[in-house]
C-alpha cells in the first residue's frame, strides 16, 4: 500500500480512553492528524493534554488500562491496530519508531552501547552477522557524531547528551519512515538541548524521515516544525502552518493565542512573560462546550454550551465558535 503519495501517518478520528473503576478516562478524542513524508509536524500542548497518550497509541504500545476507543491509525498506509504481534514486532523500527519521553532511561544499563545497538540490527535483519551488526552499530555512532571508542562503554559512563544521541541513533537505525520524538531533549540542559535539535534536523534533511515531534515548548515546535498540532484536554483545538505563528497574527485559537504569548520574549523594556491564567482541566470532568472556555478571554454563552467543530479558516484547522460563519452576529471575525 505505501506509496510515496501516501501519507506516513494519518490518524482519523481517534480517541483513546484509560479504562479505570469508574469512568474511563477520555485522554484523547476525535484526533484528525495528516503527516506527509519527510516532513517534520509538531504536537504541542500543555502536561496532562494527550500528547504521549496519542504517541503510545500511534505505536500500539498504550500502557496500562490505555485502549483505542475509535478510529484509525496508519502508517505508511498500513493500519496499525489490524496487523498480527508477528507483524507489528517487523512494522516497529523498521518503518516506526519512538524516541520516549523518558528516553535516557530506556537504555539498558548492564549493555554496552554497542551491544544495544547490534541487538536492534540482530533482531530485525535476519542473516546479518554480529560483525555486520557491529559494523552498523558504528556507523550509527558516526552518524550521531559520537566517537567510536565509546561503543563499548556503558550508558552511565556517558554524559545525558550522548545517551539521548544514542537513543535517536537507535530509533533511527532501521530508517522508518515515521520517527516519534516524545519531549527528546527536555532533561538536557540549554546548550545540548540546541545542538542536539541541531543534528536532528540535519539527520532529518539528510535521510528524509518523517518526524511527529513533541513538546510543551511552543517556541522550539515553531521553529523545528513546518506544521504544529495544538492539543488541548485531548482534541486537537488548531492545526496550522508553523509559518507566521507569532503573537499577533489574526485567526488563531484563543488556546494557541495564549501559547504564544505564554514564550519569554525579550522586549526592548525588560523581559515580557505572559502565562495563561488557570490551569488544564481533569479530564474526568471536562468542561461543557468548549473545554478552554473556563480560561478563554473571548468565552460566550454558546462556548459553554456547545462543544465547536474544527473548521478551516484560512488554511488552518481551527475549532473555536469565534470563527464559526454561522455565529457570526454574535463574534468577531478577526481578519
Ligand atoms: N495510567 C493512567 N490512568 C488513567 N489516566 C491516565 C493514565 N495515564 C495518563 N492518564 C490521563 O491521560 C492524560 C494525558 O496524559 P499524557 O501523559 O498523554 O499527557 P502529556 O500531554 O503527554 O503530558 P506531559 O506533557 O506531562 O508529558 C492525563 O491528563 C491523565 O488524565
Ligand atoms: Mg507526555
Amino acid at each position: 500500500m505505501s506509496s510515496l503519495t501516501t501519507p506516513v501517518l494519518e490518524l482519523k478520528d481517534v480517541s483513546i480512553a484509560y479504562d479505570t473503576a469508574s469512568l474511563p478516562v477520555p485522554a484523547v478524542s476525535h484526533v484528525n492528524l495528516t503527516l506527509e513524508r519527510d516532513s517534520i509536524v509538531g504536537l504541542v500542548g500543555e502536561s496532562g493534554s494527550g500528547k504521549s497518550t496519542l504517541a503510545n497509541g500511534i505505536m500500539r504500545l498504550l500502557k496500562g488500562r490505555a485502549r483505542l476507543a475509535g478510529g484509525q491509525i496508519l502508517v505508511d498506509g498500513r493500519d496499525v491496530y489490524q496487523m498480527d504481534a508477528k507483524t507489528l514486532r517487523q512494522f516497529r523500527w523498521n518503518s516506526m519508531a519512538m524516541v520516549f519521553q523518558s528516553a535516557m532511561t530506556v537504555l539498558n544499563p548492564v549493555m554496552t552501547v554497542e551491544q544495544q545497538m547490534m541487538d536492534v540490527f540482530l533482531a530485525h535483519r535476519r542473516g546479518l552477522s554480529r560483525q555486520e551488526a557491529r559494523q552498523r552499530s558504528l556507523e550509527l555512532l558516526d552518524m550521531v557524531r559520537i566517537a567510536r571508542k565509546y561503543a563499548r562503554s556503558y550508558p552511565h559512563e556517558l554524559s545525558g547528551g550522548m545517551k539521548q544521541r544514542i537513543v535517536i541513533a537507535i530509533a533511527l537505525a532501521l530508517e522508518p519512515s515515521l520517527v516519534i520524538m516524545d519531549e527528546p531533549t527536555t532533561a538536557l540542559d540549554v546548550v545540548v538541548q540546541r545542538s542536539i535539535l541541531t543534528q536532528i534536523q540535519e539527520l532529518q534533511k539528510e535521510r528524509h524521515f518523517a518526524i511527529l515531534f513533541i513538546s510543551h515548548d511552543f517556541s522550539l515546535v515553531a521553529e523545528l516544525a513546518s506544521r504544529v498540532a495544538i492539543m488541548y484536554a485531548g482534541r486537537l483545538v488548531e492545526v496550522t502552518e508553523s509559518r507566521g505563528l507569532h503573537v499577533g497574527s489574526p485567526n488563531h485559537h484563543p488556546y494557541t493565542e495564549g501559547l504564544m504569548r505564554a514564550i519569554p520574549r525579550l522586549t526592548p523594556e525588560d523581559v515580557d512573560i505572559e502565562g495563561i491564567p488557570g490551569y488544564p482541566p481533569n479530564l474526568r470532568e471536562l468542561p461543557s462546550g468548549c473545554a478552554y472556555h473556563p480560561r478563554c478571554p473571548y468565552a460566550e454563552p454558546v462556548c459553554r454550551a456547545i462543544r465547536p467543530e474544527p473548521s478551516l479558516i484560512e488554511g488552518r484547522l481551527v475549532a473555536c465558535h469565534r470563527y464559526d460563519p454561522e455565529k457570526g452576529g454574535e463574534f468577531i471575525h478577526v481578519s
